[in-house]
C-alpha cells in the first residue's frame, strides 16, 4: 500500500514519463489519446505513483472504475487466488461458479424485486449493444431511442447511440440504423428555465417518439440516469419516473445505462434507486470489478430469456478472474458501506465546489450526486457560454500540482470528480485546495 500522500519530486510530467510519451508516439496509434501523460507504475487507494516517483491524488478512478480503490486488499486476494486456480475456460464451453455468483448478485442488487437474469460481457459498450439486441429480440421492434448528450461507447451501434461527434464519431460513419435521438432534460440549459424542465422535456420526448418513430416500432429507450461523458447531467426529479411510466404504458423497454453511475458511485447501489425507477434492463461495467474488465446486462427474466440459446455470449465475457474481482468488489461495497461513503464524499465535494461557485462567475453550476460531482464552467453566469478553454487550463494546473482530474461535457467545459470511494477526507480536501489554486492560476 502506497502512503496516502501527495508527493512531487519532479515537475509533472517528469523525465521518465516524458521518455515513455516519446515511445508511445512511435508505437501506439495516434487515435489513442492520453489525457495526462504520466506513466503509472503503482497505485493504491486514492494515490497514483508515476515513473518519476511522483504521487498524484486520483480524482478520476480511471473513469469511474476503481470505485473500491486501486489495490483493494479483497480484490487483490481474490484475483491472486483465482489466477492460481485457472484464468479461462470460456463460460460457453465449460462453465464455472463465479460467473453464476456474479449474476446472482446483480439480480439481487439491481433495482426491482422481480425475477431477473444476467449475462456478462467485457466492456460497457458491449453491454449496451447486447441490451439493445435483447430488447429488439424480445419486443420484435427495430427502433431504439437515445438522448442528446448521451454516451454509450465506441462500437458501431454505441457510436450511433452516442450524441457527441468529436472525438467519438467523426468520420467513423455510417452508423447503425433505427436509432433516434431526443432531447435530454438538462435543467441548467433548459430554454424556459430549470423549473419547467421535467415536464416540458418529458412532453417533448414522448411527443417526438410518437410522431417520428411510433410507439409500436420502438423496442427500447436507452438512458443514463445521470449522464456521464455528456456532462454529469442530472435530470430533474420526476423526469426518469415519467419516462419509465410512459415506456411501460407502450410496451417499450427502458434500458438504464448505469455503466458510469452504478455500483455505489451516486450514494445508492444504482442511480435509478434515487427515485425508485425500475428499468427493464440495466447495463453495468466500470466500478463492478475493481479495475478488471467486466460488464453485464441484467433484466426481467422474461425479456432476457426471450433470446434463443447461443444468442448471447463471447469468448471472454465473464472471465473468471474478472468475476472474482467483481465478487470481492461487491463484498467491499457491502461490508464497508461504500454507498454511504459516496454520500459523505459528495458532501465534501459540494461544500468545497460551492465555495468556488460563490466566488467565480465562471462556475456556472455544481451538480451531481454522491461521489459523481461536476462543475460546469462558462465564460460568465449570464450568457452561460461554455468555457472549454478554462476547463482545459484548470485541468492542466491541477495536473502540475499532482492532482489527476477529468473533464467531460458535450462542449468540453465540465470538470468532473470521480474519486475512488476509498479516498480519505484528508486527501480529498488537499485535492480541493489544489483545485482552488488551479482555478485561481487559470483565471489569473
Ligand atoms: C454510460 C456509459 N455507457 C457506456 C460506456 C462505454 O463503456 P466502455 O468504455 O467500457 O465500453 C461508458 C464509458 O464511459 C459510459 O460512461
Amino acid at each position: 500500500m502506497i502512503e496516502q500522500k501527495r508527493v512531487l519530486v519532479t515537475s509533472v510530467p517528469g523525465p521518465a514519463s516524458l521518455e515513455m510519451a516519446r515511445r508511445k508516439t512511435a508505437a501506439v496509434a495516434a487515435g489513442v489519446g492520453t489525457g495526462m501523460p504520466v506513466y503509472v507504475v503503482e497505485a493504491s487507494g486514492g494515490i497514483l505513483r508515476d515513473a518519476d516517483g511522483n504521487q498524484l491524488i486520483d480524482l478520476g478512478s480511471g473513469i469511474a472504475v476503481t470505485t473500491v480503490g486501486n489495490g483493494n486488499p479483497r480484490v487483490v486476494e481474490a484475483v491472486t487466488e483465482q489466477v492460481r486456480q485457472f484464468t479461462h475456460t470460456c463460460f460457453m464451453v465449460t462453465p464455472y461458479d463465479k460467473y453464476v455468483a456474479v449474476c446472482e448478485k446483480l439480480n439481487e442488487l439491481t433495482p426491482g424485486d422481480h425475477e431477473k437474469r444476467s449475462a456478462l460481457f467485457n466492456s460497457g459498450a458491449e453491454a449496451v449493444e447486447n441490451a439493445v439486441k435483447i430488447a429488439r429480440h424480445a419486443t420484435g421492434r427495430p427502433a431504439v431511442v437515445a438522448f442528446e448528450h448521451g454516451y454509450h461507447g465506441r462500437t458501431n451501434l454505441t457510436m450511433a447511440l452516442t450524441s457527441k461527434n468529436m472525438p467519438y464519431k467523426h468520420r467513423f460513419g455510417p452508423f447503425a440504423p433505427e436509432v433516434y435521438r431526443v432531447p435530454m432534460a438538462y435543467p441548467y440549459r433548459w430554454p424556459t428555465g430549470a423549473e419547467n424542465c421535467a415536464e416540458e422535456a418529458l412532453r417533448t420526448v414522448t411527443d417526438m417518439i410518437h410522431t417520428q418513430v411510433g410507439e409500436e416500432n420502438c423496442a427500447a429507450v436507452v438512458i443514463e440516469p445521470i449522464q456521464g461523458e455528456g456532462g454529469f447531467i442530472v435530470p430533474p426529479e420526476g423526469f426518469l419516473p415519467g419516462v419509465a411510466d410512459w415506456c411501460r404504458e407502450h410496451g417499450i423497454l427502458l434500458i438504464a445505462d448505469e455503466v458510469q453511475s452504478g455500483f455505489c458511485r451516486t450514494g445508492d447501489w444504482f442511480a435509478c434507486d434515487h427515485e425508485g425507477v425500475v428499468p427493464d434492463l440495466v447495463t453495468t461495467a466500470k466500478g463492478i470489478a475493481g479495475g478488471m474488465p467486466l460488464a453485464a446486462v441484467t433484466g426481467r427474466a422474461e425479456v432476457m430469456d426471450a433470446v434463443h440459446v447461443g444468442g448471447l455470449g463471447g469468448t471472454y465475457g465473464g472471465n473468471p478472474v474478472a468475476c472474482a474481482a467483481a465478487l470481492a468488489s461487491i463484498e467491499s461495497m457491502e461490508q464497508d458501506d461504500l454507498a454511504g461513503r459516496a454520500r459523505e464524499i459528495g458532501e465534501v465535494l459540494f461544500e468545497r465546489l460551492g465555495r468556488l461557485d460563490a466566488e467565480y462567475d465562471q462556475v456556472g453550476e455544481v451538480r451531481g450526486r454522491g461521489a459523481m460531482v461536476a462543475m460546469e464552467l462558462v465564460t460568465d453566469g449570464g450568457s452561460k457560454e461554455p468555457n472549454a478553454a478554462l476547463a482545459a487550463a484548470v485541468a492542466r494546473e491541477c495536473f502540475q500540482r499532482g492532482v489527476v482530474t477529468l473533464t467531460c461535457g458535450t462542449y468540453g467545459n465540465v470538470f468532473r470528480f470521480l474519486p475512488p470511494l476509498s479516498i480519505s477526507d484528508e486527501l480529498l480536501h488537499e485535492a480541493m485546495d489544489m483545485l482552488e489554486e488551479a482555478v485561481a492560476a487559470a483565471l489569473a
